[in-house]
């Protein structure tokens, strides 16, 4: 895998910040185009209407910084960060993205954070993040995201080490409903990672940041992802589609159970070699029907890997792991969540690490004659 570019990775001990993204970012990727975002918010927000925490409060449709009074940071990206906001007229409180226009053209990710913007409004489930709104100013293309109170999922494997097998369980079929719900509208997560979840006020997960989502009716050659969590096929440019979502719940649920992903290594290479060998040791400790089940998921063979046959999603659904979780049940909240979030308000932040408040650099458009520089890219 000599051949694999790689930026070096920001530790995973610093949460909430997904890996620069430079090197990775692939320059075929097709967006959908931007004038779909209104019409496909328009047209969601139905399916789940009865599932408690779908009521998403209302915000105008023009927007701009200045109605929002803007809190504590609660993530840092390699574009921006995201930070906690309140609508000033409404009161309503928020977690507004806010994507650094320079960066985004610097790193050749246009596209990629279109995409993220136009799928994001066209998704409406329980488990996924919501868009509110959308709004740019000279420097920035802001998302308007629910604020989800409880931290990432990434602090709370931290803390606990690894899970109990029945919470691991839970969290794993909320990711495999997640990748269905995805897949059946032909996109591709391709950035899983305990970073990337956030646990909501009822302690069921929210995934969020769709900047490597892609919509795909086939196999796509982009190279993006964390190091730990890449599938073989993306190592060797063979073109992946949905498969690559499904290995990563492997690894997912894989460090649930065992505390730390399947492949380690300090060095990123080490940790792709490790992935081609694709050798999987279990601790002794680990549940049978787990094994079973990653174990059908880390298949390097996509013709034979759980959620790329010819039953699809289901297989997984229907594996014994998940035999007694009722998936409907599920995407209405109706199960017991594995932890609660302790918070005393929305405004509560006190899940969320803390983070330099700012980034030390203030990178104002440089204007020549009077030209917007990023003028018709965004
Ligand atoms: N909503 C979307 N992203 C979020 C984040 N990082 N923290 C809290 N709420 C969010």
């Amino acid at each position: 895998v000599s051949f694999l570019v790689h930026q070096k990775e920001s530790s995973r001990t610093e949460s909430g910040c997904t890996p620069a993204r430079g090197s990775l970012g692939g320059n075929k990727v097709e967006g959908i185009g931007i004038e779909a975002v209104s019409y496909m918010m328009a047209s969601s927000r139905a399916d789940f209407e009865d599932t408690p925490g779908s009521d998403l409060p209302t915000l105008p449709d023009r927007l701009s910084l200045s109605d929002f009074a803007m809190g504590k940071t609660l993530g840092t990206g390699s574009f921006g960060r995201v930070r906690w906001a309140r609508h000033k007229d409404t009161g309503s409180v928020w977690a507004i993205k806010a994507l650094k226009k320079a960066e985004i053209v610097k790193l050749q990710q246009i596209e990629h954070m279109l995409s993220e913007r136009s799928i994001l409004g066209s998704l409406d489930h329980p488990f996924v993040v919501n868009l509110a709104g959308t709004f740019q100013d000279d420097k920035y293309i802001y998302l308007v995201l629910e604020y989800i109170i409880g931290g990432e999922f990434f602090t709370l494997l931290r803390n606990e080490g690894l899970l109990d097998n029945e919470d691991a369980r839970l969290y794993g079929a909320q990711v495999a409903a997640i990748f269905d719900y995805l897949h059946g509208k032909s996109i591709i997560y391709r950035d899983l990672k305990p970073e990337n979840l956030l646990l909501d006020k009822f302690g069921y997960l929210k995934i969020t940041d769709f900047g490597f989502a892609k919509v795909c009716k086939f196999k796509t050659y982009t190279l993006c992802g964390t190091p730990e969590y890449i599938a073989p096929e993306v190592l060797l440019s063979k073109g992946h589609g949905k498969g690559v979502d499904w290995w990563t719940l492997g690894i997912l649920l894989y460090e649930m159970l065992a505390g730390e992903p399947p492949f380690v290594a300090d060095d990123p290479m080490q940790i792709y070699q490790q992935i081609m060998e694709g050798r999987v040791v279990f601790p002794s400790h680990f549940d049978r029907g787990a094994r079973s089940l990653i174990k059908k998921l880390l298949v390097a063979d996509l013709t034979k890997r759980y959620g790329c046959l010819r039953g699809g999603a289901e297989d997984i659904k229907k594996h014994r792991y998940f035999k007694n979780v009722s998936f409907d049940r599920l995407l209405r909240r109706k199960l017991a969540a594995p932890s609660v979030p302790a918070v005393k308000g929305e405004d509560d932040t006190s899940a969320f690490d803390d983070y330099p408040e700012s980034d030390g650099e203030t990178e104002y458009p440089v204007y020549e004659d009077g030209v917007d520089p990023f003028a018709g890219h965004f």
